[in-house]
């Protein structure tokens, strides 16, 4: 009987959570012919609104999205009609940690700007002031969302530099204050106070440039602002406009506000580092995460409880 049952995989995936829908009998079909699905793969670059859900049809159950966010769903639409939505928050949480501290790290010890000038052959021998540079160690870190990523980059940052860890998130967690000496505080003062600001918030209205003109002017202007949640978190023109006036230090970003565009004059600035959302681009993580958005199609499917439901 599954085998009459449709998932469309909006794009190719890692093969594992291919494998497993094919043996769990379903007919897998690449791309967005989504009339008639069951089950829809979808991943943060495909918007799933109604107009999607209507072209699929009343027989969906699942939306699972290839990915911990899931800001490209209409929720509450798929929610009205019955559809779970799911996502794959544990898998990717060391992935993006590593790359959030790898992007610090890179901007604090200019690693890019020194690549560069080594590869374009103007190292010309040692001299004590080349490419000077800040570092992290007993640096004060402000994590923005303190979920599974925030949690994991405050740990390695206090563990492996000694950073001091002040947060802000909707709930404190007092276990985590203890652990690792972190403090609960406004963004206000962590804005103020934080010499590594590192965003972990989902992309919801309420967050849409919570990182604007008006932080930056609140921000010290040694300060460094690390981007590996959503784009539309930071207005990056202003961003471009702080860094042009050297209201803070540097930035790092993996998302971006027009993804995959980038803010005009962006990709000029010196005192930034750009990569193209891959924080969670390990091998492992994308096989991962692609075994988890099958097993919540199959559980779904099979009439059982979704692993990890976002509605
Ligand atoms: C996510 O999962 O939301 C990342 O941005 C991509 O893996």
């Amino acid at each position: 009987m599954n085998k009459k049952l449709r998932v469309v995989v909006t794009h190719r995936i890692p093969g594992s959570g291919i494998s497993l829908l094919r043996k769990a009998g379903f007919h897998v079909v690449f791309g967005k012919n989504f009339k008639g699905a069951h089950a829809i793969l979808s991943q943060l670059t495909d918007r799933i609104d109604g107009k999607v859900l209507d072209r699929a049809g009343r027989q969906l159950k699942i939306v699972a999205n290839y990915a911990v966010g899931f800001d490209n769903i209409d929720i509450k639409d798929a929610g009205s009609r019955g559809v779970v939505v799911t996502n794959t928050p544990g898998v990717l949480t060391e992935a993006v940690a590593e790359h959030t501290i790898a992007l610090m790290l890179a901007l604090a010890r200019r690693v890019v700007e020194a690549d560069a000038f080594t590869r374009a052959k103007k190292y010309h021998g040692w001299k004590p002031d080349l490419f000077l540079s800040g570092t992290l160690v007993n640096k004060t870190l402000g994590i923005l969302g303190l979920g599974r990523i925030g949690k994991a980059v405050a740990m390695r940052c206090h563990l492996g530099f000694g950073m001091n860890v002040l947060y802000h998130d909707s709930k404190r967690d007092e276990i985590f204050e203890a652990e690792y000496r972190a403090r609960f505080e406004s963004t206000d003062y962590i804005l103020r106070h934080a010499d590594v600001v590192s965003l972990h918030v989902p992309s919801l209205p309420g967050t849409r440039h919570l990182i604007n003109g008006a932080a930056f002017k609140k921000m010290k202007k040694t300060a460094y602002l690390i981007n590996t949640a959503r784009g539309p978190v930071v207005d990056e023109r202003a961003l471009v406009q702080a860094l042009r006036k050297k209201q803070i230090a540097g930035a790092s970003l993996d998302v971006f506000e027009f993804e995959p565009k980038l803010a005009p004059g962006l990709e000029k600035l010196s005192n930034v580092v750009l990569t193209p959302h891959i924080a969670s681009g390990t091998q492992a993580c994308r096989e991962e995460m692609s075994r988890l958005a099958a097993k919540n199609i199959i559980a779904v499917l099979r009439g059982r409880k979704p692993l990890t439901p976002v509605n």
